[in-house]
């Protein structure tokens, strides 16, 4: 399965893609941010960027990069978009015409879509918290839910304390869930608990 990983920053999901890149092959990465250090992981890989940027060097509008990476994968035999880390909500007339595409969110959805969910976890008093991988439709943070995994918020929880936990959680979901579809085993929604098992080892 070859897959295009899209990305906006930092990147740590995608350094995690690259070196468990088991059963799927990175094509590239397309990257709106000429500086996100996702670059820097892609580079030391060997894995071609497509960043559009303009003439003084600033990134593109979004209609322009949708237009560009059209393009870019017309070129390309890319299975599967992966957005880890992306943060700009693709339209609808670029996902009509790409690749299927999945996403990675740090929360467990349908709850808390959008922007700064761990302090709305703690604002609410949630007990539980977690990541989700999902079908990327226009709707921010919206398509069918392919699995997920969850934390107990613990009580002395802080925003940075839940942040680094619920961010080693994605590193182990979103590389499982590629590898499982790539086995053609896509997941339907599944839950794991982050906090007690192996679920690589228990999951189908
Ligand atoms: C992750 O929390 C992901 O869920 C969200 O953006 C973050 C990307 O982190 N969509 P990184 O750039 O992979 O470190």
């Amino acid at each position: 399965m070859n897959i295009a990983v899209l990305a906006s920053g930092t990147g740590s999901n995608f350094a995690k893609l690259i070196s468990h890149q088991d059963g799927y092959h990175i094509y590239a990465l397309l990257c709106n941010n000429p500086s996100a250090h996702a670059i820097n992981h892609a580079k030391n890989a060997g894995i071609r960027v497509f960043c559009p940027v303009r003439g003084d060097g600033r990134a593109v509008k979004l209609a322009d990069f949708e237009r560009l990476a059209l393009d870019f994968l017309a070129g390309l035999d890319v299975d599967l978009l992966v957005l880890a880390g992306f943060m700009r909500v693709l339209s609808a007339d670029f996902l009509a015409k790409a690749p299927p595409a999945i996403n990675l969110h740090p929360s467990l959805l349908p709850v808390y879509k959008g922007l700064n969910t761990h302090a709305r976890v703690l604002a609410a008093g949630d007990r539980a918290h977690g990541a989700s991988v999902h079908w990327v439709n226009s709707e921010l943070d919206g398509g069918q839910i392919i699995a997920q995994i969850s934390t107990h918020v613990r009580a002395h929880d802080t925003v940075p304390s839940l942040s680094a936990r619920v961010a080693s959680l994605e590193h182990r979901l979103l590389p499982w869930v590629l590898t499982q579809m790539a086995m053609g085993r896509v997941p339907n929604g599944m839950v794991f608990d982050g906090d007690h098992s192996d679920f690589s080892e228990r999951a189908v």
